[in-house]
């Protein structure tokens, strides 16, 4: 059936599903990197006063795999998404890696921060960054030594940029949420308040996330396969 394009502000979530084609390893699979390491020890602020040289390699070995990374077709939808006319699409990953980027994404927030930018806790410059960082890297801006630590956002820090996030999702007629198991909050609540707010909302995930009966709607499936799918559909007035 055709219909008028239903939907004008959308915010889309995404999380590590959306990369594992790319070849980027997700959390809570069951060869994830919460199978590897402990979150306690490699993922929160206290791990980094504690053992900052652990918690630098953690990042420096998935920054590293990042490098060389390439988007795929789920990126590559949402590029297309945004270059619709008439629409008004937000991408809030929870993603550090910089496909939707490499993909062509512009409106883009990475609520949990980058791999590829350094934060000098001397200055609070923060870098582009391709590098490891260790405890003996100078910063480029300030050349404080041994201050330099990830851009990313551990467990017990806050997620950047939610007052955005909050009235993007006030705002929204469809919300989205792709690849991601809906394990961490806030970003686990975002349907919820999409939802308060009067939007559609959809799930395009591997298999059902912690979440899935919040949502109106869900596909399972590859993000490779039911993103481009659920976008052509979207961009030709298909329900
Ligand atoms: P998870 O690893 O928790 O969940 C990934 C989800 O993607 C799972 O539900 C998989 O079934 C699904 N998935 C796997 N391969 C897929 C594919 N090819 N296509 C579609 N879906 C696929 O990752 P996130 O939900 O992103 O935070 O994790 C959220 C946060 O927890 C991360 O940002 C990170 C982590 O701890 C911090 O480090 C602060």
């Amino acid at each position: 059936m055709k219909t008028v394009q239903p939907y004008k502000r959308i915010v889309v979530l995404t999380g590590a599903g959306i990369s594992a084609e790319s070849g980027i390893a997700t959390f809570r699979d069951k060869d994830g990197l919460w199978a590897k390491y402990d979150i306690s020890e490699v993922a929160t602020p206290e791990a980094f006063a504690r053992n900052p040289r652990k918690v630098l390699d953690f990042y420096n070995m998935r920054r590293r795999d990042v490098l060389g990374a390439l988007p795929n077709a789920a990126h590559a939808a949402l590029a297309r998404l945004e270059r619709t006319a008439g629409l008004d699409v937000l991408i809030v990953t929870q993603n550090v890696d910089p496909l939707h980027e490499r993909a062509g994404t512009q409106k883009l927030i990475h609520m949990h921060g980058r791999l590829l930018s350094a934060w000098c806790t001397a200055c609070d410059d923060k870098q582009a960054w391709d590098q490891d960082i260790s405890l003996e890297t100078t910063c480029r801006s300030c050349s404080a030594i041994g201050h330099m630590r990830p851009d990313i956002v551990w467990f017990g820090e806050m997620p950047y940029q939610m007052d955005t996030i909050d009235d993007a999702l006030a705002e929204a007629d469809l919300f989205v949420s792709i690849g991601t198991s809906g394990n961490v909050y806030p970003a686990a609540g975002f349907v919820q308040t999409a939802r308060r707010f009067g939007a559609h909302t959809v799930e395009l995930n591997l298999e059902p996330s912690e979440g899935t009966s919040l949502f109106h709607q869900r596909r399972h499936g590859k993000a490779s396969e039911i993103v481009p799918a659920f976008v052509a559909e979207l961009t030709s007035g298909e329900k």
